[in-house]
C-alpha cells in the first residue's frame, strides 16, 4: 500500500469516532435570530445538508429567537442518530389562518434514530386562535406544536413547550419515542392545549415532565400499545386520559400501558378511560395506575364509557369498546367532588377484571364516594 491511500484510510477512521460531530448551525444557512425574519428555508437546508451527511451530524439552534411557519423535516437521514440541539426559541406565526391546511407547525417524518436535545423553547403563539375559539366563532383549524410521524427511536430531552395552538406535542405511526424532562406550559383556559397526544404507536416512554395545560396532559389514542408514564407533575389540566376512543366502528385497541408516579393538582380529571358511546370494535387492555397523588381533583378516578358530547351521533349510547384488566393502585389524596371513584361502563360491553387496590381519596377530608355501573372485578368499594 502506498502513502497517499493509508493516508485517506487514517483520517476516515478517526472521522468516525463520537467526538467527530459535524455541525450545521441554522445561522450559517441564514436563519436570522431576530424572531422576526422567517427562517424556515435557512432551518430546512440546515437539516438537508445534516441529514445527507454519512459523518454522524448535529443541527444547531444557538441561543435567539427563531420564526418558522410550518416546516417538515424529512427523512430517513444518511446517519443516525441524528442530533438536534435546541438552545434557541422557535416562534410560530401568531396569524393562524397562514399555517393552512396541514395541521402542522414542526413535524419530522420517516427519521429512524433522532436525539432532540438543549435547553430550547417552542413557543406555539396559540394566544389569538384561543380568544377566537373562546368566542365561538368559526375558527376550525389549529396547527400541533411538534408532530413526530412515522418514526422510530426518536428521543426527547430538556425542552420547553409553551402556548400551543393545539397539541404541544402530537406522536403518530411512530415507535421507539422517548420524552423526558420537558416542561408543558398553557394557561388551565387555553382550549386543545394537550401536553402530548399519542396514537398509532407503541414503546412510547414519557418520563420526568411537567404539564400545565388546557386540556390533557397526556392521552392516549387508538392504536398506542406499550406505553409507559412515570414522574409527570399535572395541572392544571384536565389529567391523563385514555381516549376518547371508539369513536369509529373499526378501530385498534390500546394495550399495556403503565402510568406510575404522577401527581394532579387542581385538575378536572386525574386517571381516566374515555370512549363514545357507540358501536366500536377497539379494545382496552392491560393498564396499570400505580402510586399517584391527587390534590382537588374533580374526577380523580374515571371510566367513562357513555361520551356523547352535544348527544349526537351515538345511536344506541352502549359503547362496543371492551375494557379489561385495569389495575388502580395507591392512589392517595384529594377529591373536590364526593364522588371519587366512577365506573361508568357499557351496558353492553361492561368493564371486566378491573382491580382497586390501596385506594384513599378524601372529599373535604371525609371519605370520599365511589360509583359503579357494569364492571366487574375485584375491590372492596364496588363489588
Ligand atoms: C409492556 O410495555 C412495557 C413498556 O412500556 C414493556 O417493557 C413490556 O415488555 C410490555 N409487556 C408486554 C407483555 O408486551
Ligand atoms: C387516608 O388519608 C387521610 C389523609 O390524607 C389520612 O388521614 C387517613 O388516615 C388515610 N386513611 C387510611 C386508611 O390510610
Amino acid at each position: 500500500m502506498t502513502l497517499s491511500i493509508i493516508l485517506p484510510l487514517i483520517i476516515l477512521l478517526s472521522s468516525s469516532s463520537a467526538t467527530a460531530l459535524s455541525y450545521f448551525s441554522v445561522t450559517d444557512f441564514g436563519a436570522n435570530p431576530n424572531g422576526k425574519i422567517d427562517a424556515t428555508k435557512p432551518f430546512l437546508k440546515a437539516w438537508n445538508s445534516a441529514c445527507r451527511s454519512i459523518r454522524p451530524a448535529v443541527v444547531y439552534v444557538p441561543k435567539g429567537r427563531f420564526l418558522l411557519k410550518t416546516t417538515i423535516f424529512y427523512g430517513p437521514c444518511k446517519n443516525s442518530p441524528i442530533r438536534f440541539k435546541m438552545n434557541g426559541i422557535l416562534i410560530a406565526v401568531s396569524n393562524y389562518k397562514v399555517l393552512r391546511p396541514s395541521g402542522t407547525w414542526i413535524r419530522f417524518e420517516y427519521v429512524h434514530g433522532l436525539s432532540i436535545y438543549g435547553h430550547g423553547t417552542i413557543d406555539g403563539q396559540g394566544q389569538s386562535l384561543w380568544a377566537c375559539k373562546r368566542a365561538h366563532r368559526s375558527c376550525p383549524f389549529s396547527a400541533k406544536s411538534l408532530s413526530i410521524g412515522h418514526s422510530s427511536k426518536i428521543r426527547i430531552s430538556g425542552l420547553k413547550f409553551i402556548n400551543s395552538k393545539f397539541f404541544h406535542m402530537f406522536i403518530y405511526g411512530s415507535k421507539e419515542v422517548s420524552v423526558k424532562n420537558c416542561k408543558f406550559i398553557a394557561p388551565g383556559n387555553s382550549p386543545n392545549t394537550d401536553g402530548i397526544h399519542i396514537q398509532y404507536s407503541s414503546e412510547i416512554t414519557i418520563r420526568n415532565s411537567q404539564m400545565m395545560t388546557g386540556d390533557d396532559c397526556i392521552s392516549i389514542g387508538p392504536g398506542s400499545s406499550n406505553v409507559w408514564i412515570e414522574g409527570i407533575f399535572c395541572g392544571p389540566g384536565h389529567g391523563i386520559s385514555i381516549g376518547s376512543l371508539g369513536h369509529t366502528k373499526d378501530e385498534s385497541g390500546v394495550r399495556n400501558v403503565t402510568v406510575k408516579k404522577v401527581k394532579f393538582s387542581g385538575t378536572t380529571n386525574g386517571i381516566r378511560i374515555k370512549t363514545w358511546g357507540r358501536p366500536s370494535n377497539g379494545f382496552v387492555k392491560k393498564v396499570t395506575f400505580d402510586d399517584i397523588t391527587m390534590s382537588d381533583v374533580r374526577n380523580p378516578i374515571h371510566i367513562n364509557q357513555n361520551y356523547c358530547p352535544h348527544n349526537r351521533g351515538c345511536p344506541n349510547k352502549h359503547s362496543g369498546i371492551s375494557i379489561n384488566g385495569v389495575v388502580f393502585s395507591n392512589v392517595k389524596g384529594s377529591s373536590s367532588t364526593l364522588i371519587a371513584v366512577k365506573f361508568d361502563c357499557s351496558k353492553t360491553h361492561p368493564c371486566t377484571n378491573i382491580k382497586l387496590n390501596n385506594i384513599n381519596l378524601t372529599y373535604m377530608k371525609k371519605t370520599s364516594q365511589t360509583s359503579c355501573k357494569h364492571v366487574s372485578g375485584r375491590s372492596s368499594k364496588c363489588f
